[in-house]
C-alpha cells in the first residue's frame, strides 16, 4: 500500500505525518511505502528507520551523474534508503512528457541499484470511451518494460492509474479495474513468464477508506497507489489497516 504525495508536505509536515503513522509501521503486515518530495527523504528515512514503513521517490533521471539541471539520479536516492521508486506516473507523462522509452530506461536504472520500480500505466477518458483501454495499457506496459531484465521480474511493481479515475473522485469499479490488472498480468507473462504471477500490480485513481476493501478483493489487484487519501495520516492508515485485516 503506497502514499504518493505528489507536491505536498514541508520537511515538517511529513515529520508530523510520521509521528501520527508510526505506530503501524512497526507492526505492519503488508507492504506500507510513503512516496514524499525528495526534499523529505532523508528526515522521513530517519524517522522511520526501525520500522516496516519504507520510502520511495516520485520519480528519477535514468543516468547515474552528470549535466542535467534540476534532476535526482539513483545513486542519489540510494542514500535516502529508497526502496522504491514510482516511474511513468500519468502527471509526468501528461504534463512533463515523460514517455516510454525514458520510463523503460529508468526502470533498468533503478533495479541496477536494487531499488524497485513502480511503473505507472493508465488510459485516458478518451482511450476508455473508444473502447481501447486494454491495447493502450498493454502497449504501454511493452514499452515501458522493453529492456527490463527478465531475471528481475519478480522486484517490478505495476500501477494501473486511469487518468480519468486520478484526483478526480471517480473510481474505476472493482470489475472495471480487474479487467485491466487482468489484461496487465497477461502482458506481463508473455514479457517475464511465470515469475509474473509474483508481480505486484497496484491499482491507484482515487482509492479511499470506503472503496479499498472492494478493489483489493479482486484476485489481481494485490495493492494501491493512493493519492490524495494518503495525505491525511487518518485515511492512509485505516486503508492499510483494512489491508491487514483482510491479509490477516
Ligand atoms: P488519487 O491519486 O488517489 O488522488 O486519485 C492517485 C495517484 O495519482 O497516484
Amino acid at each position: 500500500m503506497a502514499a504518493n504525495w505528489k507536491m505536498n508536505k514541508t520537511v515538517n509536515e511529513a515529520l508530523a505525518f510520521a509521528e501520527a503513522f508510526i505506530h503501524l509501521g512497526k507492526n505492519a503486515e503488508v507492504d506500507i511505502v510513503i512516496a514524499p518530495p525528495f526534499t523529505a527523504l532523508a528526515a522521513l528515512s530517519r524517522a522511520f528507520s526501525g520500522t516496516e514503513v519504507k520510502l520511495a521517490a516520485q520519480n528519477t533521471h535514468a543516468e547515474a551523474s552528470g549535466a542535467f539541471t534540476g534532476e535526482i539520479s539513483p545513486d542519489m536516492l540510494k542514500e535516502f534508503d529508497c526502496q522504491y521508486t514510482i516511474i511513468g506516473h500519468s502527471e509526468r507523462r501528461a504534463l512533463f512528457g515523460e514517455t516510454d522509452a525514458e520510463v523503460d530506461k529508468k526502470a533498468v536504472a533503478l533495479i541496477e541499484r536494487n531499488i524497485r520500480p513502480i511503473v505507472c500505466v493508465g488510459e485516458s477518458l478518451q482511450d476508455r470511451e473508444s473502447g481501447q483501454a486494454l491495447e493502450i495499457v498493454a502497449q504501454q506496459v511493452q514499452k515501458s518494460l522493453e529492456s527490463y531484465p527478465s531475471g528481475r521480474a519478480e522486484e517490478l511493481v505495476l500501477a494501473y492509474e486511469p487518468v480519468w479515475a486520478i484526483g478526480t473522485g471517480k473510481t474505476a469499479s472493482p470489475d472495471e479495474a480487474q479487467e485491466v490488472h487482468k489484461a496487465i498480468r497477461r502482458t506481463l507473462k508473455e514479457l517475464f513468464g511465470s515469475p509474473a504471477e509474483e508481480i505486484r500490480i497496484q491499482y491507484g485513481g482515487s482509492v479511499k477508506p470506503e472503496n479499498a476493501g472492494a478493489l483489493m478483493a479482486q484476485k489481481d489487484i494485490d495493492g494501491a497507489l493512493i493519492g490524495g487519501a494518503g495525505l491525511a495520516h487518518e485515511s492512509f492508515a485505516a486503508i492499510v489497516r483494512y489491508q491487514m485485516e483482510s491479509k490477516g
